[in-house]
């Protein structure tokens, strides 16, 4: 137990952090370690929720899909109760049997072997781009690698229509806001959310998709009766939705973590063959998605504390893929352990669609960085993105030094 928890009534610790607040999300990893000590499951008396932030309630829950249900929203905003900000993600605000027919038909559209057939382009786009990177030196690797490279790649792997980046980007940060209160952070993205919803509506319609993108797959399914119209188009959006803030932020993140911790970079190019385990460490020890709510189906008891029907629990990924009672020297980024078992990607039902496309772009990435960069060394002070739901990188000065 931690100064910041106390002890209800009802036997729940009650932690008083503000966790959508600005200092919390600016660095949340300065305050997992109460969460996690305040005991497995605690109260955020500030918005009425539950938490948890350990491994194993973590990811137990991320499981037990039928007590946590995702139907009722993987925010703050409860749809049982109040109108959703745009209509609901038929995957990852759905439960079976909705959801098995939605993933069964997404599991087949975002398949290893089409990926492998974009291996070639993508590693040519991830080679220009680091040659480029390292002829200047110092650059910045959020505008020059790390969103670079999936605008590059993801528009024309999903087949859209050309120009929508910037509407991609605003869409992508007011969706991962929209999973927080309803703050100035929120606020902020929403003034831009019209025209990046109205853009990513056109995009989604299969008129404007090209027949041999990801996006005409999906409307495949609804030529044979597997889904309808209108739902293919809302799973189209849930491509643009969750595929292109995630990996941008995966691959800044590994970017600052190897410019954090010159050794590993060391380590990796001594030993290439730990490349295929890079991603998922950087995953771990930064996570992307730092939380995801679920909703109490019923009356539960967790860990001792009863969780009554309607409460909305967050889950603390980033603080989970932290905790010393699974990993060793778990604040330690250490590209030799096995970080299989990290919620980053999630776990269960909802496990992320797209961790091997994002798998993929990552390693695209350090294929390039390998035989080119010596060293990647820090050249200014990160600039952080304020998000509901990311841990995001505005700016990353860096330096590499060629080989
Ligand atoms: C580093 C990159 C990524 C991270 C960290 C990430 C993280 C996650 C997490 C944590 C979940 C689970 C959410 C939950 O349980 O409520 C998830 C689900 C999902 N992700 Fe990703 N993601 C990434 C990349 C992608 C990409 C590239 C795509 C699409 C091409 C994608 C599409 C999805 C979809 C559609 C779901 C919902 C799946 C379902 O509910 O069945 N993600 N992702």
């Amino acid at each position: 137990m931690t100064e910041s928890a106390v002890v209800s009534r009802s036997g729940v610790p009650n932690v008083d952090i503000d966790v959508f607040g600005d200092a919390f999300l600016a660095d949340p990893y300065a305050r997992h370690k109460e969460l996690r000590e305040a005991g497995p499951v605690f109260y955020l008396s500030s918005y009425g929720i539950y938490g948890m932030a350990r491994h194993a309630e973590v990811s137990e829950t991320l499981r037990d899909w039928q007590t946590f249900i995702s139907s009722r929203g993987v925010g703050l905003t409860d749809f049982g109760k109040e109108e959703p900000w745009r209509p609901p993600s038929l995957l990852l605000e759905a439960d079976p049997p909705l959801h098995q027919r939605t993933r069964g038909i997404m599991n087949e559209v975002v398949n290893l072997s089409s990926l492998r057939a974009l291996r070639p382009v993508w590693q040519e786009h991830a080679n220009e781009l680091v040659e480029h990177a390292v002829a200047r030196g110092t650059i910045d690797g959020v505008d020059d690698i790390a969103q670079a490279f999936p605008l590059r790649i993801f528009p024309a792997t999903i087949g859209l229509p050309a120009g929508g980046e910037d509407h991609l980007l605003r869409y992508a940060s007011v969706a991962f806001n929209a999973f927080g209160p309803r703050n100035h952070i929120f606020e902020n993205t929403a003034n831009a959310a019209g025209p990046a919803a109205e853009w990513v509506a056109m995009a989604c319609e299969r008129a404007n998709l090209n027949s041999s993108g990801w996006g005409a797959g999906v409307y495949a399914a609804a030529d044979e009766g597997r889904c309808t119209e209108s739902e293919a188009g809302r799973l189209v959006r849930s491509l643009l939705t969750a595929g292109l803030d995630t990996t941008i932020n995966g691959i800044g993140n590994m970017l600052y973590a190897f410019s954090q911790n010159p050794g590993q970079w060391d380590k990796l190019r001594e030993e290439p063959r730990l490349l295929k385990r890079v991603f998922d460490e950087s995953l771990r020890w930064d996570s992307t998605a730092q939380t995801f709510f679920r909703t109490a189906s019923r009356d539960v008891r967790v860990a001792g504390v009863d969780i009554p029907e309607g409460s909305k629990v967050l889950l603390f990924l980033g603080a989970a893929n932290r905790d010393p009672r699974k990993w060793s020297d778990a604040e330690t980024f250490d590209i030799t352990r096995s970080a299989s078992g990290h919620v980053g990607f999630g776990f269960g039902i909802h496990q992320c669609l797209g961790q091997m496309m994002a798998r993929q772009e990552a390693e695209m990435v350090l294929n390039a960085l390998l035989p080119r960069v010596r060293r990647i060394e820090p050249a200014g002070d990160p600039g952080r993105v304020l998000n509901n739901t990311l841990h995001a990188l505005g700016s990353l000065p860096i330096t590499f030094v060629p080989d």
